[in-house]
């Protein structure tokens, strides 16, 4: 609590935290093992290239308390007394005209935004055999992307060119708690020689591929992925 101090409370973005924080820490002299845990956030989410909402929000033992959403144009509290205190920070001109100018600054970030959400991080793509024991079929290959952003992306396989849809199985696109997300997919397949399995991968209007060629029961995989961009 003691980051809370006066010098930080002069600044008018964190008096509404100063003011929640400073009442409870009045109340709550705890020692730290068993402190309470509070934190405030302000927010610009940038909804489309032209439009963005304002948050201020403040947390109680990760419990949202109050927050103010430019979109309403006031605070709103979400227990008994927080709604007291969110209410007295409507009806405050000084709180509301800060609130706006802070969501006036969000506005002056936004191309910088667009400008950057236009530079995916493009994911890493690998493909590797996988050694398994009681499977029909007999081999089995994974295709992992790895470290990207945005999260929409697709991963098919191709065996000789042609697309393969049964003996797949993928899994969803998960968080690397980075921000950034990787996938995988498995093909199961019956190895025969001179086989060429594909994995393309499409993000963000780009694709790429990772090759696997077949040699009877041997698998050589190609390392070299490049990225394309798509006409579409
Ligand atoms: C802000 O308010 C708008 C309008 O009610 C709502 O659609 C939006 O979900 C709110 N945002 C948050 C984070 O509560």
């Amino acid at each position: 609590m003691n980051l809370w101090n006066e010098n930080i409370c002069k600044h008018n973005n964190f008096i509404l935290m100063c003011l929640i924080f400073f009442s409870l820490e009045m109340v709550v002299n705890k020692p730290l093992a068993h402190a309470f845990y509070g934190h405030g956030t302000l927010k610009c989410q940038f909804t489309s290239s032209h439009d963005l909402v304002y948050l201020e929000q403040v947390y109680f033992n990760k419990r949202l308390m109050v927050q103010y959403n430019s979109t309403l144009g006031k605070y709103e509290g979400y227990t008994k007394k927080a709604k007291d205190l969110a209410d007295g920070f409507s009806k405050s001109k000084p709180f509301l005209e800060q609130a706006v100018k802070n969501r006036e600054k969000c506005r002056t970030h936004m191309d910088l935004v667009f400008e950057l959400q236009s530079h995916p991080v493009e994911p890493s793509v690998r493909v590797t055999p996988v050694v398994r024991q009681g499977s029909s079929h007999q081999a089995m290959l994974a295709c992992s992307a790895y470290n990207f952003y945005p999260k929409q992306i697709r991963l098919t396989w191709l065996r000789n060119g042609e697309k393969v849809i049964n003996y797949v199985t993928s899994t969803e696109e998960l968080p690397d708690g980075n921000w950034l997300y990787q996938i995988h997919s498995y093909l199961e397949y019956t190895p025969s020689p001179r086989e060429e399995i594909t994995c393309m991968v499409e993000h963000s209007n780009k694709i790429a591929v990772g090759t696997a060629l077949l040699f009877g029961s041997f698998v050589f995989v190609a390392g070299l992925f490049f990225y394309k961009r798509t006409t579409a």
